[in-house]
């Protein structure tokens, strides 16, 4: 038996992740799962929960950032169980946002590599999609976790940007990576160009057994 794909949707806050995450696991045949991180049922979880939702809890941002990524590796190894039950696994938010949202504090030391280093060993997604939405900044309503500030969001998308162009050009080249504007497109048109990449992406790939790792 084949095993399942590991698909992961990316972006900024707002851009349209969990709803699309969520129609897209409900379209594949083959029971596929839903993964988010944070997961915030988990010991770890809860933590980093307090941590985005209570502004007085304080963590130091080297610590948040490794919590974020402890959090990854607590699902990390029912992620491969139930890829190689040969189920799709669908992720909302992943890697990426890690680095993204902690290389934007621009906290001396912790650059793009720091923060890359504890995610090393991690299974890597077959295919990744990065959603972008140009209002996604200017819209009012963010929540109030902390991070949901549309200056903040500049330099996330601004960190996101640098990583998909640049860290990892390789993939980008052979298109396992792919950059979706959802700026004015309904929920079923981003669904639809998500749906068909998948499919596409699928055919071409049925015969990709070995896992790769960060
Ligand atoms: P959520 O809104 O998708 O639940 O994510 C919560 C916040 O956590 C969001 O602002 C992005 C941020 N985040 C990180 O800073 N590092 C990470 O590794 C992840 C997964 C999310
Ligand atoms: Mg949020």
């Amino acid at each position: 038996m084949a095993r399942g794909k590991l698909i992961l949707i990316e972006g900024l806050d707002r851009t349209g992740k969990s709803t699309q995450a969520a129609k897209l696991v409900e379209s594949l045949s083959n029971q596929a799962r839903l993964v988010k991180f944070p997961e915030r049922s988990t010991p770890i979880g809860k933590l980093i929960n307090q941590y985005l939702k209570e502004s007085e809890t304080h963590l130091a941002d080297q610590a948040i950032h490794l919590l974020f990524s402890a959090n990854r590796w607590e699902v990390a190894e029912t992620i491969k169980a139930t890829l190689l039950e040969g189920r799709d696994v669908v992720m909302d938010r992943y890697v990426y946002s890690g680095i993204a949202y902690s290389a934007a504090k621009a906290v001396p030391g912790m650059d793009v590599q720091w923060c890359a280093q504890p995610e090393k060993g991690l299974l890597k997604p077959d295919l990744t999609f990065f959603l972008t939405n140009s209002e996604s900044e200017l819209r009012k309503g963010f929540g109030d976790e902390r991070y949901e500030s549309s200056g903040f969001q500049t330099k996330v998308r601004h960190e996101f940007e640098t990583i998909f162009k640049n860290y990892e050009s390789q993939d980008y080249k052979n298109n396992h990576i792919v950059f979706l504007d959802t700026t004015g497109k309904s929920i079923e048109q981003v669904h639809t160009s998500v749906g068909s990449a998948v499919e596409e992406y699928i055919q071409k790939n049925s015969d990709v057994e070995e896992f790769m790792y960060f």
